[in-house]
């Protein structure tokens, strides 16, 4: 090899070293995105559906109570599990801080792949996220219906084996109020478990 031959292979190590390390910083230094405000905004509405008992489950029956909304579903390779464990984490650190505030906040997990998450799935599913975590499911009907008043896009990606389909499909932490109205949210992206409790801290009374 000669001289020159060398140096451009140096060169071009540093330059894939420099790569490497300015996209680890970018990671690294994206600041967690602010909540969202909803408020106005036209989502959400009455629905019915199951829960991992098998027991429907309506809107109404939160009535009263502040909604943690997570829209997913139970065979998500990586978001889904990811954000249900920081809402978890972000909920329990608030009920450590206010635990009377916190017993009025309801997290619901409501899946948007009801063919494979059936009540028996979603019910170690969600308890394995946070105590009290609801999971509902319904009819493909009810789930699209659901789906498209609280704004969650789903579509489903077919992959060589029918049964491990995937579903691409937007991932934010809903917050909505004791009548059901929205208030804000948190999207996937920088989601933290100390926003979650921010959140709650800020907006539940
Ligand atoms: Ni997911």
């Amino acid at each position: 090899m000669n001289r020159s031959k060398n140096l451009r292979l140096w060169l071009v190590l540093v330059v894939a070293l420099l790569l490497a390390a300015g996209l680890g910083w970018m990671r690294f230094s994206t600041p967690p995105a602010p909540p969202g405000n909803l408020a106005g905004a036209s989502l959400g509405g009455p629905f019915t559906l199951t829960n991992q008992d098998g027991q429907t489950v309506r809107d109404t029956d939160f009535a009263g109570r502040w909604r943690l909304i997570y829209f997913g579903y139970g065979f998500c390779p990586d978001v889904c599990p990811t954000d249900l464990a920081l809402v978890g984490r972000g909920l329990q650190a608030f009920e450590a801080q206010d635990a009377g505030r916190a017993a009025n906040v309801a997290p619901i997990f409501i899946t948007i792949d009801p063919e494979r998450d059936t009540p028996a799935v979603l019910k170690p599913f969600v308890a394995a996220f946070h105590p009290r975590l609801v999971g509902l499911t319904g009819t493909p009907e009810q789930i699209a219906a659901v789906a498209r008043r609280f704004g969650v896009y789903a579509k489903r990606m077919d992959t060589g084996d029918p049964e491990n389909y995937l579903m691409d499909h937007s991932a934010m932490v809903y917050l909505f109020d004791p009548e059901g109205k929205p208030v804000a949210f948190l999207p996937h992206q920088g989601l933290t478990a100390d926003a979650v409790t921010a959140l709650l801290a800020t907006h539940v009374r």
